[in-house]
């Protein structure tokens, strides 16, 4: 049975609890609070835009669910369980994988380095080589080569195919599109449409709207550190054009 076929047959009879989800999160640095009282709700299968300018939260809030940064307030949800202070290592074992802002690759090891060092979590290298050269011909073309001399696209292709190898349930995407060229983006972003139609529930926090709108089941606009706003892209492109320029 294909994927639509099942999803024909099911009535959405009540709507499906989120797989991630922050309730009046607050956090900060040192005293500085910078999120104060975030609410999201990540559901399964979808993908969630998080935009907004920057400096507003996007990215303590990606760190927040990926276990990577302590709440003070509030509650990080998943699977509608409470896992405040969750470690980074605990939040990966239950399914939640992100690529940080600026990729989080290992710029002096190679490509094929770099997807071994992602080994760690059961898969073997000739595994991840296999899927990750499959989805991108070019990686394998440059399967040698030192990943920090690659360009940003390629290298954007990397860390995404190494957060695959753990074959995560959550994929949390940080500014997916800084420094790329717009073809490159819209690229990178059909193959997380892609993941998304094969159930990958999945996060993106971007300042550059128009990246991402296209392909998000709904959208959220986060302004100095809460969420004021969710809704579909449709809603939430017409609240950008009032608040900010969100590119
Ligand atoms: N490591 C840090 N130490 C102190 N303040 C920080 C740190 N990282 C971010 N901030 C502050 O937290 C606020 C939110 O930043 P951030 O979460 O990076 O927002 P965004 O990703 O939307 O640009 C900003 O005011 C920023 O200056
Ligand atoms: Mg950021």
């Amino acid at each position: 049975m294909t994927m639509t076929e099942q999803q024909a047959d099911r009535e959405p009879v009540t709507e499906p609890e989120p797989l991630l989800e922050l309730v009046d999160v607050r956090a900060g640095y040192g005293a500085i609070e910078v999120l104060h009282g975030v609410n999201l709700a990540l559901k399964p299968g979808s993908l969630l835009a998080l935009l907004g300018p920057n400096g507003g939260g996007k990215s303590t809030t990606m760190r927040v669910c990926a276990g990577l940064h302590p709440i003070t307030g509030g509650e990080l949800r998943y699977a509608g369980r409470t896992v405040n202070g969750i470690s980074a290592q605990d939040a990966a074992r239950l399914g939640v994988c992100s690529i940080p802002e600026g990729r989080g690759i290992f710029p002096n090891l190679t490509v094929r380095e770099n997807l071994w060092v992602a080994t760690g979590t059961g898969a073997t290298l000739a595994e991840l080589e296999e899927k990750a050269y499959s989805r991108f011909p070019v990686l394998g073309r440059r399967r040698n080569q030192l990943a920090g001399s690659m360009s940003g696209g390629e290298q954007q292709m990397l860390a995404l195919s190494r957060a695959l190898a753990t074959d995560p349930a959550v994929l949390l995407l940080d500014e997916l599109s800084m420094g790329l060229a717009p073809m490159i983006v819209s690229q990178m972003y059909q193959t997380v449409a892609e993941l998304v139609a094969g159930g990958l529930s999945v996060l993106v926090a971007e300042q550059f709207a128009r990246a991402v709108l296209p392909i998000a089941d709904s959208a959220a606009l986060m302004l100095h550190g809460r969420v004021v706003a969710t809704g579909t892209p449709e809603e939430i492109e017409a609240r950008l054009a009032d608040d900010y320029l969100g590119g």
